[in-house]
């Protein structure tokens, strides 16, 4: 897209004791530990300089890393505009480069923690996709309550999404893949009978699928319909 600007830095304009929502260019930096905080609110998709043609219906992959799965996927299904979800700045960084480099005009990068995000804003039934790819595992049981996939966040989903839209879970993590296929006990599977593929053609490729897949890991990919 010719009229994106080449800009090279993405910086956060105030300090920690300051710290509140703010709508960089094509980028949502939400801080944590910002309670009582005025939000934007989901009118931003519509807002200019957000996305080129905001009348695209919205995608949404929680945990992007570096964002290599979502620009080329953003580039490939240029029908949807996309959102990538990564809570540490420097790895939203990398995805907003990317946006960039690649003038990616269908995403939009957002540096925040992916519930609070949902819960703020995604309207009610607005998205046609949810992607997690390969979200961090905290495999130590102690550490277990961290992880994405529980019962919140499967509310969310459901909340968000569109009917007879689906969420794709991606991980390498047998126990998490136990988790996931609980957690959504109550969806219909799109691999029923198996709780989950071992390959999804066309898939694409991220760091941790590239990684896990030279470790010679499997893969397990889960998906879930809202019907
Ligand atoms: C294992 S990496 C996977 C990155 C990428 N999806 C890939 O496949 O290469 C998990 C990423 O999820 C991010 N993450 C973990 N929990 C998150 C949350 N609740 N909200 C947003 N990002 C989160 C981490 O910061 C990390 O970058």
């Amino acid at each position: 897209m010719s009229s994106m600007k080449p800009i090279l830095d993405l910086k956060i304009p105030f300090e920690w004791s300051e710290r509140r929502p703010v709508l960089l260019e094509k980028c949502l930096y939400l801080p944590t530990h910002c309670q009582g905080a005025v939000h934007f609110g989901p009118k931003i998709w519509r807002q200019d300089g957000v996305f080129a043609n905001p009348e695209l219906p919205l995608a949404v992959e929680f945990c992007s890393g570096n964002g290599e799965w979502i620009a080329k996927v953003a580039l490939s299904f240029p029908h949807l505009n996309w959102i990538a979800v990564e809570k540490d700045f420097y790895r939203a960084k990398k995805i907003w480069l990317r946006l960039f480099r690649y003038s990616i005009s269908n995403l939009f990068v957002v540096c925040g923690e992916a519930l609070a995000f949902s819960r703020e804003y995604l309207e009610a039934q607005s998205l046609q996709e949810a992607w997690v790819n390969f979200p961090d595992p905290w495999p130590k049981r102690s550490h277990a309550k961290h992880r994405l996939i529980q019962k919140p966040f499967a509310d969310e989903v459901r909340r968000t999404l569109q009917k007879g839209a689906s969420i794709t879970l991606v991980t390498d993590d047998e126990r998490y893949s136990r988790q996931m296929s609980e957690t959504f006990l109550s969806w219909k599977s799109g691999f029923a009978p198996e709780p989950f593929a071992r390959e999804l053609p066309g898939y694409g490729t991220s760091y941790f699928h590239t990684l896990w897949q030279e470790k010679q890991k499997q893969i397990r990919y889960h998906r879930y319909l809202y019907d």
